[in-house]
């Protein structure tokens, strides 16, 4: 426990080390990074997490953040049948299948990954109530019609390292929001904000960490309200390293 909390310690340390004092990570449009390093072996939930990471510790993260997102459902009286859900950074659909479970009617996928696209639409092409879209959020969203009851971003908005992007995307995904709706992240949301903590080998910066006061601030801009942030602490039961999960709830 005291090992995984100071390697958690360690890795905002180094994120505020490089972004505030080397100013290391450039911001890079980074299309094709996660079909060149992350799903070089296969699209898997695992593979979502790290190219070798381990079935049992992707399996832990993802139940602690189920449990998360279904205490706050539960707690808050979210009625999830029947429910239009969009999914941002589907990977290998873990949150689309989780949103099937709990009755969902219709659920689009979307993820820049040529590869996680090609997986998704193999996964689902007997589902009626499933469409999987292929490029970044923010170009998907401007084109997009729909109004949604849940839009869920899952481990995803952190990849999305620009910030203007960043921005622009948040206040897309309010407009595509039914009156009520409900936006679901998977994140940080510290102290600290815009902390550069991870890398590819480029030197480009894949992982951009915002603060909760950040998110706040942008979501309210945006007219959400409601704004929730429960802390999974799970990570610190487990020895293996498990990413940013927090989960951080908005109404619209
Ligand atoms: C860490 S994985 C999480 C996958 C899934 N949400 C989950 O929790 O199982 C991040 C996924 O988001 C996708 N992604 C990254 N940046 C994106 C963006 N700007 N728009 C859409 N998808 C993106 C990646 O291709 C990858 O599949």
């Amino acid at each position: 426990m005291v090992r995984q909390f100071l390697r958690k310690k360690a890795k905002i340390a180094r994120g505020l080390w490089n972004t505030y004092f080397v100013k290391r990570g450039e911001i890079r449009d980074g299309r094709e990074r996660w079909d060149e390093l992350h799903y070089v072996h296969g699209v898997s939930d695992r593979q979502t997490l790290a190219a070798d990471k381990h079935l049992i510790a992707a399996k832990y993260h993802y139940n602690s953040v189920e449990l998360k997102i279904l205490r706050h459902l539960r707690e808050y009286g979210i009625e999830t049948q029947g429910s239009v859900v969009l999914d941002i950074g589907s990977g290998a659909g873990h949150w689309i299948d989780f949103y099937k479970s709990l009755g969902s009617a219709s659920t689009i996928g979307v993820d820049v990954s040529r590869l996680s696209t090609e997986y998704l639409r193999n996964k689902y092409k007997d589902h009626s109530d499933v469409t999987i879209l292929h490029g970044k959020a923010s170009e998907i969203l401007a084109g997009l019609d729909a109004k949604f009851n849940i839009v869920s971003a899952i481990g995803v908005m952190f990849h999305i390292v620009d910030d203007v992007e960043w921005i622009a995307t948040i206040k897309m995904i309010a407009r595509s929001l039914q009156p009520k709706g409900l936006l679901i992240v998977g994140g940080h949301f510290g102290c600290f904000d815009g902390l550069n903590v991870k890398f590819d080998p480029d030197g480009g910066v894949n992982k951009r960490l915002r603060s909760k006061s950040r998110w706040s601030r942008v979501l309210k801009e945006a007219e959400f309200s409601e704004i929730r942030v429960y802390r999974n602490q799970a990570y610190l039961w487990i020895d293996d390293v498990l990413p940013e999960n927090h989960l951080l709830m908005a109404t619209r």
